[in-house]
């Protein structure tokens, strides 16, 4: 598997611009109007009520919706100017997606879950299933590999949806409510695995509802309300960039 190139901490790797969403005429904006730059290495939470646009905002970066107005950059790429086409070669090449629910395909194996985006991306297939073994042990789902996602409790398939979002290892990991779905402990166990990667440069956008989390896994909280950024602070309690020990990138 090509490994992806990550960009140097403190670079800026993200930058919004006038950036408003609106889904319908007449319909508040999801997002309104937000400026946000973003650097490599950071590690980002966005808080805020439902319905405040964290998804939405989200999904911009991610080039999986477009922008209404405004530009969105990511490294050298103007994602609110992709076409499909190259919005899902970006995708593979740069961003990992832990969505809010999941997208597991329900005919694939957990296995072949995870595997399928090294797949799309093409490389080598044994790097891929080694890295995936590697996944599998970490998020302590080797039991489960043969498994179909309908047969899994909502724990083990966010950690699935995890799995294959770091199965490229890409430089930019965006998580939405990742700890939403399970109990303290597995809770625990994925905030740590974001911390190591963290640690190890990957940059981090971490959507939650659970300010312990934020404080605790983030080097930067961000609240939104009603499409804006109300708040935007250096947590001085969170990560601080110490080598991680566990999954290596
Ligand atoms: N595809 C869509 N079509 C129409 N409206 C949408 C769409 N997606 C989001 N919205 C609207 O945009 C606003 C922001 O939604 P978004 O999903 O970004 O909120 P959120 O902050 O992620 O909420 P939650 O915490 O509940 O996940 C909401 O009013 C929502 O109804
Ligand atoms: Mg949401």
């Amino acid at each position: 598997m090509r490994r992806q190139s990550v960009p140097a901490t403190g670079v800026e790797l993200i930058r919004l611009d006038g950036v408003t969403k609106r889904y319908g005429n007449g319909a508040a904006p999801a997002v309104a109007d937000v400026d946000l730059a973003v650097h490599a290495g950071e590690a980002v939470a966005i808080m805020g009520p439902s319905g405040s646009g964290k998804s939405t905002l989200l999904n911009l970066i991610a080039a999986m919706d477009r922008p209404t107005t405004g530009t969105v950059q990511v490294g050298r790429d103007r994602v609110d100017k992709m076409n499909e086409t190259a919005a899902a070669k970006y995708r593979r090449r740069q961003v990992g997606m832990i969505f809010q629910f999941f997208n597991l395909l329900d005919d694939m194996t957990v296995m072949d879950n995870i595997l399928l985006p090294a797949q799309l991306a093409g490389g080598r297939s044994d790097a891929a299933r080694q890295r995936a073994d590697q996944l599998l042990d970490r998020l302590r789902l080797n039991h489960r590999r043969d498994a179909y996602p309908a047969r899994l409790s909502g724990g083990e398939r966010q950690r699935v949806a995890i799995a294959r979002a770091l199965i490229n290892r890409p430089a930019l990991l965006l998580a939405d409510e990742p700890t939403g779905a399970v109990d303290t402990r597995a809770g625990e166990e994925i905030g740590a695995l974001l911390l190591d990667l963290n640690s190890t440069g990957q940059t981090l956008i971490l959507v939650t509802h659970n300010p312990e989390l934020a404080a605790r896994y983030a080097s930067r909280v961000i609240s939104v309300a009603d499409g804006r950024i109300r708040s935007d602070s250096a947590n001085p309690a969170g990560p601080t960039g110490a080598p991680g020990m566990g999954v290596q990138r």
